[in-house]
């Protein structure tokens, strides 16, 4: 294959053609190379056929401006350019849902766009809390116990329950664990993700209408419980699947990747959300998600992760980064020394089949994000929200600890 020879066809190669069979797809370069763009440009032309999820707002609203049209004249003459006129600025709708959270205590006014909506208890099940909080020999006993004692009256096991076990000392745990289980417990209770003063996050409507772009933001939640905000979201998304609840494919869009894959100390929670990543791009392509993540440092990825791609998208890196595309597919090496080299927008592409270079990417037909950008301000007309409704705590934590068992009470470890 030449040179540039399918340059002009290949912007629309992720949705069709070779696209059609190898899914998953990983957009790697520097910062500021260009991938957002690149990712965005190629999920946004999925909507209508699939249903597409940008999931990760990366804490500066990046994925809220799908609905927004591009107007700046040195960009919109560039798309026009680079795709013969085909595409011109235009937006896709799109649906904005800010996860509820403390975070509205400091900031409870929003565009009107974006709405903020809350978690079922029902989503955070058994499984989850074991991987949240079974961090000891003594917590996954625990929750051994309540599931068999909750389970026998086929009970709904959620954390309330759990909570409600621990504060009355109905089953039996020591005192220092079931401090930390109840604090661990509280967190979530008191976080606002579960906030009852708010809708609840209807996944199946959501799912189910394609011909809207659905964006998520974790920007309300503190840093230790944004994880457990996107392990929810991620593993909704697998269950309707699985359920097939949902007939079209969905395009699940993650940025800066690599932020979801750090683990080891410090980042205990993350992994509950790693496991539904790992899941969803292991069984989705047959089960139909379509995975396309963005990322700096693709050799920080986990190799059994980085290997589930089919398509790689190489925008400018370091030689050493670019060699690693030969994993992939034979490319002759002067292609890859030019990689270092590469303009805003270009890139190598890749999959087991064949490969492309240069390809360039346009600027999207929508606005997308740049460091000076105001993202709240574009969106235009804000709203207040009723903070205390939304962050009213619907239990009562103060509760006394009961006497347990061994006859200490817990006010012992306090
Ligand atoms: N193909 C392109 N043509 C022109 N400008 C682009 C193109 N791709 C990206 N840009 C601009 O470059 C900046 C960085 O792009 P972005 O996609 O956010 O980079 P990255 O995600 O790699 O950090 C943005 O301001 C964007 O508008
Ligand atoms: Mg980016």
């Amino acid at each position: 294959m030449s040179e540039g020879q399918l340059k002009r066809e290949v912007f629309y190669l992720p949705g069709g053609r070779s696209g059609a069979f190898v899914n998953h797809k990983l957009i790697a370069g520097k910062s500021g190379s260009g991938k957002s763009n690149a990712g965005e440009f190629i999920v946004r032309q999925e909507v209508g056929k699939k249903k597409v999820i940008d999931l990760y707002d990366s804490g500066r609203f990046e994925n809220m401006c799908y609905g927004l049209v591009e107007k700046n004249p040195y960009l919109v003459y560039k798309l026009k350019e680079i795709t013969n006129n085909k595409i011109k600025p235009s937006a896709v709708p799109n649906e904005i849902i800010m996860v509820s959270g403390k975070g509205l205590e400091y900031n409870n006014k929003f565009p009107e766009k974006v709405d903020i909506k809350s978690f079922s208890e029902s989503d955070l099940d058994i499984t989850d809390l074991w991987y949240l909080i079974g961090k000891t020999d003594a917590s996954r006993g625990f929750l051994a116990q309540i599931e068999y004692q909750l389970g026998k009256d086929e009970e709904e096991i959620t954390f309330d329950k759990i909570f409600d076990a621990l504060s009355k000392g109905r089953i039996k745990v020591h005192g220092a664990t079931n401090m930390s289980l109840m604090r661990d417990i509280k967190k979530w209770k008191v976080s606002g993700m579960f906030s009852k003063g708010v809708d609840k996050i209807n996944f199946e409507d959501i799912l189910k209408d394609k011909n809207t772009l659905t964006s998520f933001s974790t920007f309300l939640l503190e840093t230790d419980q944004e994880p457990v905000a996107y392990a929810m979201i991620l593993k909704n998304i697998l269950e309707a699947k699985k359920r097939r609840l949902i007939k079209h494919r969905i395009v699940l869009y993650i940025r800066e990747v690599s932020n979801f894959m750090r683990s080891g100390k410090g980042f205990e929670e993350w992994a509950l959300c790693r496991r539904y990543i790992l899941m969803i791009i292991r069984e989705g392509r047959d089960l139909g998600i379509d995975i396309i993540c963005d990322t700096q440092r693709p050799l920080d990825l986990p190799t059994m992760f980085r290997n589930q791609f089919g398509y790689y998208i190489a925008m400018k890196m370091n030689f050493g980064d670019a060699e690693k595309m030969l994993e992939v597919q034979e490319i002759p090496r002067n292609i890859i020394g030019k990689v270092p080299h590469y303009g805003l927008g270009q890139a190598l592409l890749a999959t087991g089949m064949r490969w492309d270079a240069p390809v360039h990417f346009p600027p999207c037909p929508h606005r997308h994000k740049n460091p000076r950008m105001d993202v709240m301000k574009c969106l235009g007309k804000t709203k207040d929200w009723d903070t205390s409704d939304i962050l009213k705590i619907e239990v009562n934590l103060e509760e006394e600890p009961k006497e347990v068992e061994d006859g200490k009470t817990m006010s012992h470890f306090t």
